[in-house]
Protein backbone atom coordinates (compact mmCIF):
# COMPACT_ATOMS: atom_id res chain seq x y z
CA UNK A 1 0.00 0.00 0.00
CA UNK A 2 1.67 3.66 -0.76
CA UNK A 3 1.89 6.05 1.84
CA UNK A 4 -0.46 8.47 0.29
CA UNK A 5 -3.08 5.37 0.04
CA UNK A 6 -2.65 4.85 3.49
CA UNK A 7 -2.57 8.59 4.62
CA UNK A 8 -5.52 9.15 2.71
CA UNK A 9 -7.13 5.87 4.49
CA UNK A 10 -6.32 6.78 7.67
CA UNK A 11 -8.24 10.36 7.00
CA UNK A 12 -11.02 8.69 5.48
CA UNK A 13 -11.39 6.45 8.51
CA UNK A 14 -10.82 8.80 10.75
CA UNK A 15 -13.83 11.15 9.33
CA UNK A 16 -16.07 8.26 8.79
CA UNK A 17 -15.50 7.09 12.36
CA UNK A 18 -17.09 10.62 13.63
CA UNK A 19 -20.28 10.53 11.45
CA UNK A 20 -21.08 12.11 7.99
CA UNK A 21 -17.53 13.62 6.71
CA UNK A 22 -18.35 17.28 5.77
CA UNK A 23 -14.91 17.68 5.18
CA UNK A 24 -15.18 14.96 2.31
CA UNK A 25 -18.18 16.60 0.97
CA UNK A 26 -18.29 17.39 -3.27
CA UNK A 27 -19.08 20.88 -1.95
CA UNK A 28 -15.53 21.51 -0.52
CA UNK A 29 -13.88 20.15 -3.16
CA UNK A 30 -11.75 18.37 -1.25
CA UNK A 31 -12.68 14.83 -2.01
CA UNK A 32 -15.81 13.79 -3.87
CA UNK A 33 -18.44 11.01 -2.69
CA UNK A 34 -17.75 8.05 -3.81
CA UNK A 35 -21.57 7.94 -5.04
CA UNK A 36 -20.99 10.79 -6.98
CA UNK A 37 -18.38 9.31 -8.82
CA UNK A 38 -19.25 8.32 -12.80
CA UNK A 39 -17.76 5.47 -14.55
CA UNK A 40 -14.40 6.11 -16.84
CA UNK A 41 -15.81 5.99 -20.20
CA UNK A 42 -12.63 4.51 -21.85
CA UNK A 43 -13.05 1.08 -21.25
CA UNK A 44 -15.21 -1.36 -23.06
CA UNK A 45 -18.37 -2.00 -21.37
CA UNK A 46 -20.51 -5.10 -21.99
CA UNK A 47 -24.21 -3.43 -22.66
CA UNK A 48 -26.29 -6.17 -24.07
CA UNK A 49 -26.22 -10.05 -24.39
CA UNK A 50 -24.96 -10.75 -27.60
CA UNK A 51 -28.25 -13.23 -28.02
CA UNK A 52 -30.67 -10.04 -27.67
CA UNK A 53 -29.12 -8.28 -30.61
CA UNK A 54 -31.04 -10.53 -33.26
CA UNK A 55 -30.47 -10.10 -37.36
CA UNK A 56 -32.01 -7.65 -39.02
CA UNK A 57 -33.42 -6.04 -35.08
CA UNK A 58 -32.81 -3.21 -32.92
CA UNK A 59 -31.84 -3.04 -29.19
CA UNK A 60 -32.07 -0.13 -27.18
CA UNK A 61 -29.23 -0.06 -24.84
CA UNK A 62 -28.23 2.64 -22.25
CA UNK A 63 -24.76 3.41 -20.58
CA UNK A 64 -24.55 6.49 -17.82
CA UNK A 65 -27.51 8.35 -19.46
CA UNK A 66 -26.51 7.61 -23.39
CA UNK A 67 -28.93 5.98 -25.10
CA UNK A 68 -27.26 3.80 -27.22
CA UNK A 69 -29.37 1.45 -30.30
CA UNK A 70 -27.39 -1.43 -31.39
CA UNK A 71 -28.50 -3.42 -34.04
CA UNK A 72 -27.12 -6.42 -36.28
CA UNK A 73 -27.39 -6.26 -40.27
CA UNK A 74 -27.84 -9.07 -42.78
CA UNK A 75 -23.92 -9.34 -42.59
CA UNK A 76 -24.33 -10.27 -38.87
CA UNK A 77 -22.29 -7.16 -37.90
CA UNK A 78 -23.36 -5.08 -34.64
CA UNK A 79 -23.49 -1.42 -34.98
CA UNK A 80 -23.40 0.93 -32.34
CA UNK A 81 -25.24 4.29 -32.53
CA UNK A 82 -26.32 7.06 -30.67
CA UNK A 83 -30.56 6.22 -30.33
CA UNK A 84 -31.62 9.34 -31.61
CA UNK A 85 -32.23 10.90 -35.62
CA UNK A 86 -30.27 13.74 -36.27
CA UNK A 87 -33.74 14.72 -37.93
CA UNK A 88 -36.10 14.84 -34.72
CA UNK A 89 -34.72 13.19 -32.15
CA UNK A 90 -36.97 10.01 -32.64
CA UNK A 91 -35.05 6.68 -31.25
CA UNK A 92 -33.48 5.19 -33.87
CA UNK A 93 -34.28 2.28 -31.70
CA UNK A 94 -37.80 2.21 -33.37
CA UNK A 95 -36.39 1.75 -36.60
CA UNK A 96 -35.78 -0.17 -39.05
CA UNK A 97 -32.94 -2.37 -40.58
CA UNK A 98 -32.46 -2.61 -44.10
CA UNK A 99 -29.16 -4.62 -44.72
CA UNK A 100 -26.13 -2.99 -42.81
CA UNK A 101 -27.91 0.51 -42.52
CA UNK A 102 -31.38 1.71 -40.03
CA UNK A 103 -33.83 3.19 -41.21
CA UNK A 104 -35.86 5.93 -38.86
CA UNK A 105 -39.40 5.03 -38.39
CA UNK A 106 -40.36 8.53 -38.93
CA UNK A 107 -39.60 10.04 -42.21
CA UNK A 108 -37.32 7.10 -43.18
CA UNK A 109 -33.73 8.71 -43.26
CA UNK A 110 -31.10 5.96 -43.19
CA UNK A 111 -27.73 5.22 -41.37
CA UNK A 112 -24.84 3.42 -41.99
CA UNK A 113 -23.03 1.65 -39.02
CA UNK A 114 -20.76 4.50 -38.87
CA UNK A 115 -23.37 6.95 -38.23
CA UNK A 116 -23.34 8.57 -41.19
CA UNK A 117 -26.86 9.86 -43.14
CA UNK A 118 -26.71 7.62 -46.30
CA UNK A 119 -30.40 8.65 -47.66
CA UNK A 120 -32.71 10.66 -47.06
CA UNK A 121 -35.64 9.33 -49.04
CA UNK A 122 -38.13 12.52 -50.10
CA UNK A 123 -35.04 15.31 -50.95
CA UNK A 124 -34.04 15.66 -54.53
CA UNK A 125 -30.30 14.10 -55.65
CA UNK A 126 -28.23 17.39 -54.83
CA UNK A 127 -30.29 18.67 -52.37
CA UNK A 128 -28.11 20.06 -49.23
CA UNK A 129 -27.87 17.07 -46.57
CA UNK A 130 -27.03 18.24 -42.61
CA UNK A 131 -23.52 17.73 -42.76
CA UNK A 132 -23.18 15.61 -39.66
CA UNK A 133 -25.32 11.96 -38.88
CA UNK A 134 -25.51 10.30 -35.54
CA UNK A 135 -22.46 9.28 -33.25
CA UNK A 136 -21.26 5.90 -33.60
CA UNK A 137 -19.42 3.63 -31.04
CA UNK A 138 -16.63 1.10 -31.61
CA UNK A 139 -18.61 -2.19 -30.55
CA UNK A 140 -17.05 -5.65 -30.22
CA UNK A 141 -18.48 -8.53 -29.41
CA UNK A 142 -16.48 -11.48 -27.65
CA UNK A 143 -17.80 -14.05 -24.73
CA UNK A 144 -21.59 -13.20 -25.78
CA UNK A 145 -21.64 -10.05 -25.39
CA UNK A 146 -21.53 -6.71 -26.89
CA UNK A 147 -18.88 -4.33 -25.68
CA UNK A 148 -18.69 -0.76 -26.75
CA UNK A 149 -16.21 1.78 -26.07
CA UNK A 150 -18.14 5.16 -25.32
CA UNK A 151 -15.12 7.15 -24.18
CA UNK A 152 -13.04 8.62 -26.75
CA UNK A 153 -13.19 6.42 -29.75
CA UNK A 154 -9.35 7.03 -30.38
CA UNK A 155 -8.30 5.21 -27.16
CA UNK A 156 -10.79 1.94 -28.32
CA UNK A 157 -8.19 0.19 -30.16
CA UNK A 158 -5.48 0.89 -27.00
CA UNK A 159 -8.11 -0.41 -24.73
CA UNK A 160 -8.37 -4.26 -23.96
CA UNK A 161 -10.99 -6.47 -24.07
CA UNK A 162 -10.77 -8.54 -20.88
CA UNK A 163 -8.85 -11.82 -21.14
CA UNK A 164 -10.93 -14.88 -20.30
CA UNK A 165 -8.87 -17.81 -21.13
CA UNK A 166 -11.36 -20.06 -19.38
CA UNK A 167 -14.27 -19.16 -21.52
CA UNK A 168 -12.76 -20.74 -24.67
CA UNK A 169 -11.75 -23.86 -22.71
CA UNK A 170 -13.19 -26.83 -23.50
CA UNK A 171 -13.42 -27.85 -19.57
CA UNK A 172 -15.68 -24.91 -18.75
CA UNK A 173 -18.95 -24.31 -19.06
CA UNK A 174 -20.21 -20.70 -18.86
CA UNK A 175 -23.15 -19.42 -16.92
CA UNK A 176 -24.15 -15.52 -18.54
CA UNK A 177 -25.68 -13.20 -15.84
CA UNK A 178 -27.80 -10.31 -16.74
CA UNK A 179 -29.56 -8.02 -14.16
CA UNK A 180 -30.23 -4.68 -13.34
CA UNK A 181 -29.32 -3.69 -9.79
CA UNK A 182 -30.49 -0.35 -8.42
CA UNK A 183 -27.27 0.73 -7.20
CA UNK A 184 -24.20 3.07 -7.83
CA UNK A 185 -21.90 0.93 -8.87
CA UNK A 186 -19.35 1.16 -6.12
CA UNK A 187 -21.29 -0.87 -3.78
CA UNK A 188 -21.33 -4.10 -6.21
CA UNK A 189 -17.52 -3.66 -5.95
CA UNK A 190 -17.43 -3.07 -2.26
CA UNK A 191 -20.05 -6.08 -1.77
CA UNK A 192 -17.71 -8.64 -3.51
CA UNK A 193 -15.01 -7.95 -2.32
CA UNK A 194 -15.77 -7.39 1.58
CA UNK A 195 -16.43 -11.48 2.33
CA UNK A 196 -17.50 -10.00 5.85
CA UNK A 197 -20.88 -10.24 5.14
CA UNK A 198 -21.83 -13.60 4.86
CA UNK A 199 -23.72 -13.43 7.45
CA UNK A 200 -26.26 -11.87 5.22
CA UNK A 201 -25.93 -15.51 3.31
CA UNK A 202 -26.39 -17.80 6.49
CA UNK A 203 -30.05 -18.98 5.37
CA UNK A 204 -28.76 -20.01 2.14
CA UNK A 205 -24.65 -21.17 2.31
CA UNK A 206 -24.68 -22.29 6.57
CA UNK A 207 -22.72 -20.84 8.58
CA UNK A 208 -18.98 -19.91 6.41
CA UNK A 209 -15.84 -18.17 7.64
CA UNK A 210 -13.89 -15.80 5.70
CA UNK A 211 -10.72 -15.53 6.36
CA UNK A 212 -8.51 -12.88 4.83
CA UNK A 213 -5.10 -14.06 3.89
CA UNK A 214 -3.70 -11.13 2.19
CA UNK A 215 -4.17 -8.59 -0.14
CA UNK A 216 -2.83 -6.23 -2.90
CA UNK A 217 -3.48 -2.71 -3.90
CA UNK A 218 -2.15 -0.61 -6.44
CA UNK A 219 -3.05 2.28 -8.99
CA UNK A 220 -6.04 0.54 -10.63
CA UNK A 221 -6.62 -2.44 -8.63
CA UNK A 222 -7.22 -4.16 -5.44
CA UNK A 223 -6.63 -7.83 -4.84
CA UNK A 224 -8.10 -10.17 -1.53
CA UNK A 225 -7.40 -13.55 -0.21
CA UNK A 226 -9.53 -15.31 1.53
CA UNK A 227 -9.83 -18.86 2.96
CA UNK A 228 -13.21 -20.32 3.47
CA UNK A 229 -14.00 -23.10 6.36
CA UNK A 230 -17.57 -24.09 7.05
CA UNK A 231 -18.54 -23.41 10.48
CA UNK A 232 -21.32 -25.71 10.24
CA UNK A 233 -25.33 -25.15 9.65
CA UNK A 234 -26.97 -26.34 6.94
CA UNK A 235 -25.13 -26.83 3.60
CA UNK A 236 -26.93 -25.99 0.14
CA UNK A 237 -27.25 -28.40 -2.19
CA UNK A 238 -25.66 -26.17 -5.19
CA UNK A 239 -23.08 -24.58 -2.79
CA UNK A 240 -22.12 -28.37 -2.33
CA UNK A 241 -21.50 -28.39 -5.94
CA UNK A 242 -19.56 -25.53 -6.06
CA UNK A 243 -17.60 -26.86 -2.75
CA UNK A 244 -16.68 -29.68 -4.84
CA UNK A 245 -14.53 -27.20 -6.65
CA UNK A 246 -13.27 -25.91 -3.13
CA UNK A 247 -16.15 -23.50 -2.28
CA UNK A 248 -17.43 -23.45 1.41
CA UNK A 249 -14.47 -25.23 2.72
CA UNK A 250 -15.77 -28.26 1.30
CA UNK A 251 -13.43 -31.19 2.94
CA UNK A 252 -10.64 -29.32 4.61
CA UNK A 253 -9.79 -28.12 1.07
CA UNK A 254 -6.73 -25.40 1.03
CA UNK A 255 -7.69 -23.54 -1.71
CA UNK A 256 -8.21 -19.90 -1.68
CA UNK A 257 -10.38 -17.91 -3.36
CA UNK A 258 -9.03 -14.13 -5.40
CA UNK A 259 -11.37 -11.31 -5.67
CA UNK A 260 -9.93 -8.72 -7.66
CA UNK A 261 -11.59 -5.24 -8.82
CA UNK A 262 -9.13 -4.75 -11.85
CA UNK A 263 -10.80 -1.11 -12.72
CA UNK A 264 -13.59 -1.23 -14.17
CA UNK A 265 -14.10 -5.09 -14.10
CA UNK A 266 -14.29 -7.27 -10.93
CA UNK A 267 -13.32 -10.98 -10.75
CA UNK A 268 -13.47 -14.12 -7.96
CA UNK A 269 -11.78 -17.06 -8.74
CA UNK A 270 -10.81 -20.45 -7.46
CA UNK A 271 -7.30 -21.70 -8.77
CA UNK A 272 -6.79 -25.11 -7.15
CA UNK A 273 -3.09 -25.72 -6.57
CA UNK A 274 -1.07 -26.83 -9.90
CA UNK A 275 -3.71 -25.48 -12.01
CA UNK A 276 -3.75 -23.99 -15.29
CA UNK A 277 -6.93 -22.52 -15.29
CA UNK A 278 -9.30 -21.80 -12.45
CA UNK A 279 -11.71 -24.42 -11.32
CA UNK A 280 -14.56 -21.50 -10.70
CA UNK A 281 -14.12 -17.93 -12.18
CA UNK A 282 -16.66 -14.97 -11.79
CA UNK A 283 -16.00 -12.25 -14.67
CA UNK A 284 -18.76 -8.93 -14.00
CA UNK A 285 -19.15 -5.62 -14.97
CA UNK A 286 -21.08 -3.10 -13.27
CA UNK A 287 -22.32 -0.90 -16.04
CA UNK A 288 -24.29 2.34 -15.03
CA UNK A 289 -27.43 2.66 -16.84
CA UNK A 290 -28.79 6.01 -15.84
CA UNK A 291 -26.67 9.82 -15.82
CA UNK A 292 -26.86 9.80 -12.42
CA UNK A 293 -25.26 6.68 -11.73
CA UNK A 294 -27.80 5.21 -9.58
CA UNK A 295 -28.50 1.91 -11.15
CA UNK A 296 -26.26 -0.74 -12.66
CA UNK A 297 -26.58 -3.41 -14.76
CA UNK A 298 -24.50 -6.04 -14.25
CA UNK A 299 -23.37 -7.99 -16.64
CA UNK A 300 -21.26 -11.41 -15.21
CA UNK A 301 -19.86 -14.69 -16.66
CA UNK A 302 -19.54 -17.54 -14.66
CA UNK A 303 -17.20 -20.10 -15.72
CA UNK A 304 -17.44 -23.43 -13.81
CA UNK A 305 -14.93 -26.48 -14.69
CA UNK A 306 -16.76 -29.57 -15.87
CA UNK A 307 -16.75 -32.41 -13.41
CA UNK A 308 -15.17 -35.51 -14.50
CA UNK A 309 -18.37 -37.51 -15.00
CA UNK A 310 -19.94 -36.81 -18.73
CA UNK A 311 -23.01 -35.30 -18.58
CA UNK A 312 -22.87 -34.33 -14.74
CA UNK A 313 -22.56 -30.40 -15.11
CA UNK A 314 -25.66 -31.06 -17.26
CA UNK A 315 -27.51 -32.48 -13.98
CA UNK A 316 -25.49 -29.56 -11.57
CA UNK A 317 -26.24 -26.44 -13.87
CA UNK A 318 -29.44 -25.98 -12.69
CA UNK A 319 -28.85 -26.35 -8.91
CA UNK A 320 -25.40 -24.39 -9.32
CA UNK A 321 -28.01 -21.34 -11.11
CA UNK A 322 -30.64 -21.28 -8.30
CA UNK A 323 -27.91 -21.25 -5.54
CA UNK A 324 -25.94 -18.31 -7.27
CA UNK A 325 -29.69 -16.31 -7.91
CA UNK A 326 -30.41 -16.95 -4.46
CA UNK A 327 -27.04 -15.18 -3.12
CA UNK A 328 -27.57 -12.83 -5.71
CA UNK A 329 -31.19 -11.64 -4.68
CA UNK A 330 -29.61 -11.55 -1.27
CA UNK A 331 -26.41 -9.72 -2.23
CA UNK A 332 -29.28 -7.19 -4.16
CA UNK A 333 -31.50 -6.12 -1.59
CA UNK A 334 -28.12 -4.97 0.62
CA UNK A 335 -26.91 -2.70 -1.66
CA UNK A 336 -30.12 -1.16 -2.63
CA UNK A 337 -30.65 -0.26 0.66
CA UNK A 338 -27.55 0.89 1.14
CA UNK A 339 -28.31 3.02 -2.29
CA UNK A 340 -31.55 4.15 -0.78
CA UNK A 341 -29.93 5.24 2.43
CA UNK A 342 -27.55 6.93 0.51
CA UNK A 343 -30.66 8.78 -1.24
CA UNK A 344 -32.18 9.72 2.18
CA UNK A 345 -29.11 11.02 3.75
CA UNK A 346 -27.83 12.49 0.28
CA UNK A 347 -24.37 12.12 0.82
CA UNK A 348 -21.93 8.59 2.32
CA UNK A 349 -22.16 8.56 6.18
CA UNK A 350 -20.28 5.03 5.98
CA UNK A 351 -18.25 3.92 8.86
CA UNK A 352 -15.70 2.18 6.87
CA UNK A 353 -13.34 -0.34 8.92
CA UNK A 354 -11.84 -2.71 6.67
CA UNK A 355 -8.51 -1.14 5.02
CA UNK A 356 -8.63 -2.96 1.84
CA UNK A 357 -12.55 -1.70 1.50
CA UNK A 358 -11.05 1.43 2.20
CA UNK A 359 -8.85 0.88 -0.63
CA UNK A 360 -11.31 0.02 -3.00
CA UNK A 361 -12.71 3.13 -2.82
CA UNK A 362 -10.03 4.82 -3.39
CA UNK A 363 -9.26 3.31 -6.39
CA UNK A 364 -13.06 3.56 -7.75
CA UNK A 365 -12.65 7.05 -7.13
CA UNK A 366 -9.66 7.86 -8.36
CA UNK A 367 -10.16 5.83 -11.53
CA UNK A 368 -13.77 7.92 -12.05
CA UNK A 369 -14.59 10.77 -13.71
CA UNK A 370 -17.01 13.71 -12.77
CA UNK A 371 -20.48 12.68 -12.74
CA UNK A 372 -21.61 14.31 -16.81
CA UNK A 373 -24.81 15.87 -15.17
CA UNK A 374 -22.94 17.66 -12.02
CA UNK A 375 -19.80 18.83 -13.75
CA UNK A 376 -22.32 20.17 -16.14
CA UNK A 377 -24.16 21.98 -13.12
CA UNK A 378 -21.06 22.83 -11.29
CA UNK A 379 -19.78 24.76 -15.24
CA UNK A 380 -23.17 26.78 -15.16
CA UNK A 381 -23.55 27.56 -11.38
CA UNK A 382 -21.40 29.03 -8.70
CA UNK A 383 -20.55 26.15 -5.81
CA UNK A 384 -23.47 25.31 -3.61
CA UNK A 385 -23.44 26.76 -0.66
CA UNK A 386 -21.61 24.30 2.04
CA UNK A 387 -23.90 22.77 4.31
CA UNK A 388 -23.51 23.92 8.62
CA UNK A 389 -23.52 21.54 10.76
CA UNK A 390 -27.51 21.33 11.22
S1 LIG B 1 -37.25 11.93 -37.10
FE1 LIG B 1 -36.07 10.45 -38.03
S2 LIG B 1 -36.44 10.73 -40.09
FE2 LIG B 1 -37.55 12.32 -39.20
FE1 LIG C 1 -22.78 -11.65 -1.09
Amino acid sequence: MSETLSAKNETERAGSAAGPDHSHDHSSGSVTDLRRTGINPNFWYPIAVSGSVRKQKTFAATFAGERIVLYRGESGTVHALEDRCAHRQVPLSMGVVEGDTLRCCYHAWAYRGNGRISQIPYLPRGAARPPRGVRAYPVREAYGLVFVFPGDPQNATGAALPELPEFDSAKHKTMTFSRTVRCHYSFMHENLLDMNHQFLHRGVVGRIQPTLLGYDTGPDFVEARYLFTHAGGKKNRGAGLLAAQGVGGGTASPDVITIRTCYPYQTLQLVPKNADLPAFSLWVAYVPEDAEQRTNHVYGLLMIEKPPIPGAIHLAWPLIRRFTERVFAEDRTAVEAEQRAWDEQGEDWNSEVFPLILDVRHVLRTNGVPLRRESALSDAQPAPVTRGSA
